[in-house]
Parts: structure tokens; C-alpha cells; sequence
């Protein structure tokens, strides 16, 4: 039973410098993993450009639990748990669209949108007692749901710290991202990437920002990138792009470690630096940056813009489950599906008021490095598939996580910073694992 792993217990599966094995390979785990960390935390449901109009929805999941995000009748978002209230068949099986009420297709009892019970066949046939209003009979809703310029978040828990707590100065990121667009505002768009893979959902966040493992893991598109010899000078966009992107992955050590990782109590964590020289530099020259520069500037002034485009900070990691990237407007979104199962949900957004060729280059950097025909996520996922697979030995029984410790500088709320080649994020995320398994002790 998950409530019987003591404190002490779990207190003893990590260290600044070492995790134990069962974190990724214990059934009892995964479960206590859902309640206290997926069953508590801030978790991304959505961008409020997904449901414009009132009867859009989209699906999700936080946790165990399989959640429909709605736009009601009077414009609010809410969330509902995708289960019946009748007899408990799934109520929705698109992952969007857009509805004036949800039919069960059991016995067709029919819940409004924001999940109340509308109406049920054969009324005659209940007791007299039976009232469409009575709030057992409606959906389940999720007890807090809140925006954050666009990104909309829930909770499981009815109490605890505030969305902006629980951000804290991770709202920066989200900041960064908005304040991009010329006009304001960003919209979903494109086509959205959803992969599995066999391996346990901390993998993905433990890999964003591991500054070692490009060059390894993605060598070959490393390779293939430096073996292309073409003249880029008038740069065709995307495969300008496309390259400069590949050969960054083969940083030599110097290079990882000018960088600067930063990591918080909460958990969240960020790369800042990458891609300093490269195509996502703030001081690019090209005709598509040229046109969204002077957009940009034409609502923020220049001084402002120059501020916006300089904000360098590569895979913002939310914890437990989001990555995003405001240079290239993206978003990855991590689901446990069991201890060893686990899917990524990635997609992109468009800025309003920019070139259309930069939401271009924003699809192109998604399928790059998150579609199941990427040259880097498929990289990676092969590499938890194969960690999984290690971990399936007994033995040894714990995981190092010390490179970098001896250099992290932490301070009194917990911010952690060292330089890139370091793995700060790993003990930015365990050190936040063990306080919401353990209840803050
Ligand atoms: S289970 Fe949904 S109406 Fe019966
Ligand atoms: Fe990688």
C-alpha cells in the first residue's frame, strides 16, 4: 500500500548526490508519486487560444486522472473529470472539439459544460427524490483552475500555495513568452506531437537541461551537421535553422560550461546562454527578423524589444511536467501513464502580429526536436527506454547525480546557480521530489 512508505523511508531514497532505484521502478512509488506530487502541484492544462469560443475543450491528464478542459456558456474554463457520473463510462474520447453539452454514450445522460447534469432518458423510470441538480449526480470538477496569461493551470488539492507561488519565478518565462508576440497575445497552432515511451516520467525533465548528453546522445545529427558543408551565407531559413541547431548540440565542454543553469526549491530549473552565437540571437540579421523586430518595436519601443529578445533562457522547466521554450515558442508537456510508461505532448504557438515565416521557423524547430520524426527527442527517448532497462537490475542500487554539487551556489530560499556542465537540475528536482512526497518535512 502506497500510504505505508514512511517518511524516514523515502528520506532515504535521495541525497544531494544519489537517488535510489525504486524512484523509477517501484510500483508503490509511482503511486504515492501521483497523490502527493501530480495530486497536489500546479499542473498545465492548457493555452486559453485551444478553447476560444464556449463548447471548445480540450483533454488532458494531471496524474491519474483524465480531465476535460471546457470554455462554458459564460466565457470561464473549466475542468471536469472525464468519467460519468452514472456508471462511470469515459464521457469524451476526442482529445478536442467542440460540443454543447457531453453525451455519455452509455445511457446518454447529458452534462452541461461546466458539468452539471442536464438532463436523463426516461425520467419516469427514477425515484422521485432523483434531482438533476444534486452535485453528486454532476462531473467531477477540479477544485482550482486558474490563468496565467493565457496558460491555464489546475490543481487536485482545494488548498495550498497560490498559482503564482507555486511559480514563482518561473512567471518570468510565461512573461518572456507573451511579451514576444507584437501584438500581445500567442495562439496554439499546427499540429500537435504526442509520443510513449517505456520509461518513467522523471527521465524527461532529468535530460531537459543535462548538459552533457548532446553531444553523445545526438552525435549522429551532430555529425551529419558539421559533414554538411553548404554555403549558409544567404541562409534558405529553415535549414539554417535546421543545421545551426544540430551543430550546437556538439558544444565542446568549453562551450557547456560557459553556460548558466539555474534551479529552484520548487523544483523548476533553466539553461540560460544557449545558443548565444546562433540563429536565436537576438542580434540576427535576416529580412523575417528584420520585419518582426520592427513589429515588435513598434509596440514595445526599442528599448524594451532589445530587452525581450535578449531573455536567453532555453527549456524553462516547470515542475513536475512542463518544458518551455519562448525563443522558439514551445511547449512539452509530460503524462505518467504507469512507473514505467510515460507520454510527451508537444506543440507550438504562433505570435500574433509576427511574419508568418517565424511561426513557420517555430514548426520546424518543433519537428526538429519533438516530433516522432525528430532528430532529437527520438534520440532521447531511446535513452530512457535504455536507462529503464538498466534499472530493471537489482543492482547497484542507486543513481549518481554529483557532477557539478561541489560548485552549486545556493541561497537562503533554495535558488541554486552553477555553470552548465553540472547536473543542478537533477538535484533541483529531487530536492523538491522529496519535499512534496514527504509533506514539506
Ligand atoms: S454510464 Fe454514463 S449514462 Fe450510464
Ligand atoms: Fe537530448
Amino acid at each position: 500500500m502506497p500510504d505505508t512508505i514512511a517518511r524516514e523511508d523515502l528520506g532515504r531514497l535521495v541525497h544531494p548526490d544519489r537517488v535510489h532505484r525504486r524512484l523509477y521502478t517501484d510500483p508503490a512509488i509511482f503511486a504515492l508519486e501521483m497523490t502527493r506530487i501530480f495530486g497536489h502541484c500546479w499542473l498545465f492544462l492548457a493555452h486559453e487560444s485551444q478553447i476560444p469560443s464556449p463548447g471548445d475543450f480540450v483533454r488532458t491528464r494531471m496524474g491519474r486522472e483524465d480531465v476535460i478542459v471546457t470554455r462554458g456558456r459564460d466565457g470561464r474554463i473549466h475542468g471536469l473529470v472525464n468519467r460519468c457520473a452514472h456508471r462511470g463510462a469515459q464521457l469524451c474520447a476526442a482529445e478536442r472539439g467542440h460540443v454543447q453539452a457531453f453525451t455519455c454514450p452509455y445511457h446518454a445522460w447529458t452534462f452541461a459544460l461546466d458539468g452539471a447534469l442536464a438532463s436523463v432518458p426516461h425520467r419516469q423510470s427514477l425515484p422521485p427524490g432523483f434531482d438533476l441538480k444534486d452535485p453528486r449526480l454532476a462531473l467531477a470538477t477540479l477544485p482550482r483552475i486558474e490563468s496565467y496569461r493565457g496558460f491555464v493551470f489546475g490543481s487536485l488539492a482545494a488548498e495550498g500555495e497560490s498559482l503564482a507561488e507555486f511559480l514563482g519565478p518561473m512567471t518570468e518565462a510565461i512573461g518572456n513568452f507573451v511579451d514576444r508576440a507584437p501584438l500581445g497575445e500567442i495562439e496554439q497552432a499546427g499540429g500537435i506531437a504526442r509520443q510513449e515511451f517505456r520509461g518513467n516520467w522523471k527521465l524527461h525533465h532529468e535530460n531537459a537541461n543535462d548538459t552533457l548528453h548532446p553531444g553523445f546522445v545526438h552525435e549522429s545529427s551532430v555529425a551529419a551537421a558539421r559533414a554538411d558543408k553548404r554555403d549558409y551565407a544567404t541562409p534558405a531559413f529553415d535549414e539554417h535553422q535546421t543545421h545551426t541547431q544540430m551543430l550546437s548540440n556538439g558544444f565542446g565542454v568549453r562551450e557547456w560550461q560557459s553556460l548558466a543553469l539555474t534551479g529552484f526549491a520548487g523544483g523548476h530549473s533553466y539553461m540560460g546562454g544557449f545558443y548565444k552565437g546562433g540563429v536565436l540571437a537576438p542580434d540576427r540579421d535576416d529580412p523575417v527578423w528584420r520585419d518582426y523586430r520592427a513589429a515588435l518595436a513598434a509596440r514595445h519601443g526599442e528599448e524594451k524589444t532589445a530587452r525581450i529578445l535578449a531573455e536567453d533562457r532555453f527549456n524553462n522547466l516547470l515542475y513536475p511536467n512542463v518544458s518551455l521554450n519562448a525563443q522558439y515558442q514551445q511547449i512539452r508537456i509530460v503524462q505518467p501513464l504507469a512507473v514505467d510508461r510515460t507520454r510527451v505532448i508537444a506543440f507550438c504557438f504562433r505570435l500574433k502580429g509576427a511574419p508568418e515565416a517565424l511561426f513557420h521557423r517555430a514548426v520546424r524547430f518543433l519537428t526538429n526536436l519533438s516530433s516522432p520524426a525528430s532528430m532529437i527527442l527520438s534520440d532521447d527517448i531511446e535513452i530512457f527506454e535504455r536507462v529503464q532497462s538498466g534499472l530493471a537490475n537489482g543492482v547497484p542500487e542507486w543513481l549518481d547525480q554529483s557532477r557539478g554539487l561541489a560548485t552549486d551556489r545556493v541561497d537562503n530560499s533554495g535558488r541554486r546557480e552553477s555553470t552548465g556542465i553540472s547536473e543542478l537540475p537533477h538535484r533541483a528536482q529531487y530536492g523538491a521530489w522529496l519535499r512534496y512526497m514527504t509533506g514539506g518535512a
